[in-house]
């Protein structure tokens, strides 16, 4: 088992950062829904970390965690992930209110996705996936910003595609092969169409693009009246034990003020179940001022490069 590779912002770009947040009203501008608008004039340092951590998981990385700031507030840290989202590219929509980041955290003990619930309201283990599922169109990066660690477990799971391909080529080419044709993908959170996309393409240049939500999947295939063939079957159930071995797998649990940056369509991830503590309060309650210890909350944005 492997650990992602942390990358630490200069102490240039830390001091510059923490000065540029004193000029901003952070304390009142809590929902990361009203985007402030980032002078990049007055962070030159930070913007320049922030193409090392773009070169870094567009590299042979695939991606990263960036170590906390010492020193700034739960929503300082918050508006941390928001700024490095917003200078590597576009935030993307992710849900039909027009939310461009969204926070993940259990919002009932009872809700399952079998129940029909998204992964990201449920404090289930699940599938190793990319969240590059709700659309046709390929994004780029995936950042958790990680607002609070909770109670027990919720370790991230990570596999780097490269490592993924070439284990398919040497291994299995019959299950690629399979991979390589069209599934069906429904829009689920965002609106109610389906499209066809493969698990496995290529771009022009021939890296991969990997997607991959089985369950979202499956549920796209049953909706259209598609079942899956056996072959398709059998080849989801060999992708799905390649990326349970923990020959392919990272592991990290993501600490309070840091980061995960992922480059989503070369590189799959997934969590390990968790309990938040019984007498916790969400993060809804905590931004109204209620006091006590909060759900493990993560801070989720869908980057598109500019
Ligand atoms: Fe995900």
């Amino acid at each position: 088992m492997k650990s992602p590779l942390y990358f630490e912002f200069s102490s240039d770009a830390k001091s510059e950062f923490k000065n540029y947040l004193k000029t901003l009203n952070i304390e009142v501008n809590k929902d990361p829904n009203v985007f402030l608008t980032i002078d990049e004039t007055k962070i030159p340092s930070f913007k320049k970390d922030v193409e090392k951590v773009r070169s870094i998981v567009e590299g042979d990385e695939k991606f990263l965690v960036t170590k906390k700031i010492e020193g700034l507030t739960i929503l300082e840290a918050r508006y941390t992930t928001w700024a490095l989202a917003t200078l590597l590219g576009e935030p993307l929509i992710q849900n039909d209110q027009g939310h461009r980041a969204i926070s993940i955290y259990d919002r009932d003990r009872s809700n399952t996705m079998a129940k029909g619930a998204r992964y990201h309201q449920t404090r289930e283990g699940g599938s190793i996936h990319t969240d590059n599922v709700n659309t046709p169109l390929v994004w780029d990066y995936l950042l958790f910003g990680c607002v609070s660690e909770g109670h027990v477990g919720g370790e991230n799971i990570l596999v780097n595609g490269l490592d993924l391909l070439k284990e398919l080529r040497t291994n299995f080419p019959d299950v690629l092969n399979i991979l390589e044709q069209p599934f069906t993908w429904e829009c689920r959170g965002v609106h109610d169409s389906t499209y066809e996309a493969p698990i496995i393409s290529y771009k022009p240049d021939g890296s991969p693009i990997f997607r991959h939500l089985r369950p979202y999947m499956e549920s796209a295939h049953n909706k259209t009246g598609k079942p899956l063939s056996v072959e398709q079957i059998y080849a989801l159930d060999c992708l799905d034990s390649l990326l349970e071995s923990s020959k392919l797998q990272s592991r990290v649990k993501v600490k309070q003020g840091e980061i995960f940056v992922s480059l989503d369509y070369q590189s799959l991830h997934g969590r390990t179940c968790f309990s938040d503590a019984l007498d916790c309060i969400n993060i809804v309650d905590f931004l109204n001022g209620k006091q006590g210890k909060l759900k493990r909350t993560l801070d989720r944005m869908w980057i598109l490069k500019k």
